[in-house]
């Protein structure tokens, strides 16, 4: 027999007494006593030193990696799905809907399902990682495949919710920002400041914004005594914000952020101001030699899109200033996507007999 306690769902003790990012950061956030808090404990990422990032960067540069695909499932997208999925609740919805390139419908379906909520997602057909739809099935969505892109998605699920009684959860819900913003708070938690520098992967833009409602949230409550340089970086195929356009085919191997038109794009250039930062594009070679770096020489396994923020900070490391402090975010887990782990890895899988000389020959001895 469970326990009371835990029958009634009261919060039981944790680790460092972590209670989830809403608990934590409840006075920077919309929400209310009577808030129902949907949560599976998300937030509290670990700030990772990445040494033989610094190293290649140099002149006293120190660079940590902002690990958010250690969240509940996988990525980002939990910060911004614990408050949307609560504040759905408390306004009685009936079911959400959300367009996806994977994490948010993981997430979606995760926190909805948790609620006790029906979830429905629309996906680019054949631009999902695998176990983003392996996520998003197994907790229970309803995974709607679409022959468009995730734009074309977005533009339904916007659609269907002015329709139909559903709500959206994409990042034009402003609640997933309010708890995406809390990424910052942790930042500023652990260095005491903020950093000179974020480097961040922009699709839809949402989380760049976000990120930056947290640093001048923080420094206005006087946790910080600066604002950081937000430097966000777009796959080259897929990269509206920096040629100006939006771009009816974006073609990256980085599908988390193939998207040709950011619902977000003028908050995101209103960030890009304010914080004197840049956006700038990465290529696909760019963010496959980051991915494979920050596994192979960090230990640290992201998908593809997430070390687009790694390629793009190396790729202008020669305007870094001499002893920066700089957070690279990486937004989600590498086991999203087995299939390019194993098709961009060097090393590969060598079959062999089964007998001690063979096998130890295979390894080199
Ligand atoms: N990194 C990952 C791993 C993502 O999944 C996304 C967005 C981004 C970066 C970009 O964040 O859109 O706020 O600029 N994924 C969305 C999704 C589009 O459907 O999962 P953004």
């Amino acid at each position: 027999m469970p326990s009371a306690n835990t029958s009634n769902h009261q919060p039981v003790n944790q680790a460092n007494n972590w209670q989830g990012l809403i608990e934590t950061y409840r006075p920077y956030l919309p929400v209310s006593a009577t808030t129902p808090v949907v949560t599976l404990l998300e937030g509290n990422t670990p700030l990772i030193p990445v040494p033989a990032i610094s190293e290649q960067i140099g002149r006293g540069v120190k660079v940590y990696a902002k690990y958010d695909g250690l969240n509940p499932t996988g990525s980002f997208k939990d910060r911004g799905m614990t408050m949307a999925i609560s504040k759905a609740k408390e306004a009685g919805a009936e079911a959400v809907v959300c367009a996806s390139t994977g994490n948010t419908s993981a997430a979606a379906a995760a926190y909805a399902r948790r609620a006790g909520m029906p979830a429905f997602v629309v996906i680019p057909d054949g631009y999902v990682a695998l176990g983003k739809l392996a996520q998003a099935l197994l907790y229970g969505a309803e995974v709607i495949a679409i022959e468009g892109n995730f734009d074309d998605a977005l533009d339904i699920v916007r659609s269907l919710a002015k329709n139909y009684p559903v709500t959206l959860v994409n990042s034009v819900n402003p609640y997933r920002l309010e708890g995406q913003k809390t990424a910052a708070f942790e930042i500023i938690d652990v260095l005491g400041n903020a950093p000179d520098w974020l480097c961040i992967p922009v699709g839809n833009a949402g989380n760049i914004t976000a990120y930056w409602m947290g640093f001048c949230e923080y420094h206005q409550a006087k946790k910080s005594d600066r604002l950081p340089k937000m430097m966000g970086f777009q796959a080259a195929g897929a990269s509206p914000l920096i040629s100006g356009k939006p771009v009816s085919q974006p073609d990256t191997i980085a599908t988390a952020i193939r998207i040709g038109n950011p619902a977000n794009w003028q908050k995101a250039i209103a960030v890009r101001d304010a914080s004197k930062g840049e956006f700038n594009a990465v290529t696909d070679d760019e963010i496959l030699d980051a991915y494979r770096l920050l596994a192979s020489a960090e230990g640290i396994f992201c998908e593809p899109a997430s070390a687009a923020s790694v390629a793009g900070l190396l790729k202008v490391k020669d305007r870094v200033p001499q002893n920066a402090t700089i957070v690279c975010v990486l937004t989600g887990n590498g086991l999203k996507d087995p299939t390019s782990a194993i098709e961009y890895s060097v090393n590969q899988v060598k079959t062999v007999k089964h007998d001690l000389e063979t096998v130890a020959k295979a390894m080199g001895f």
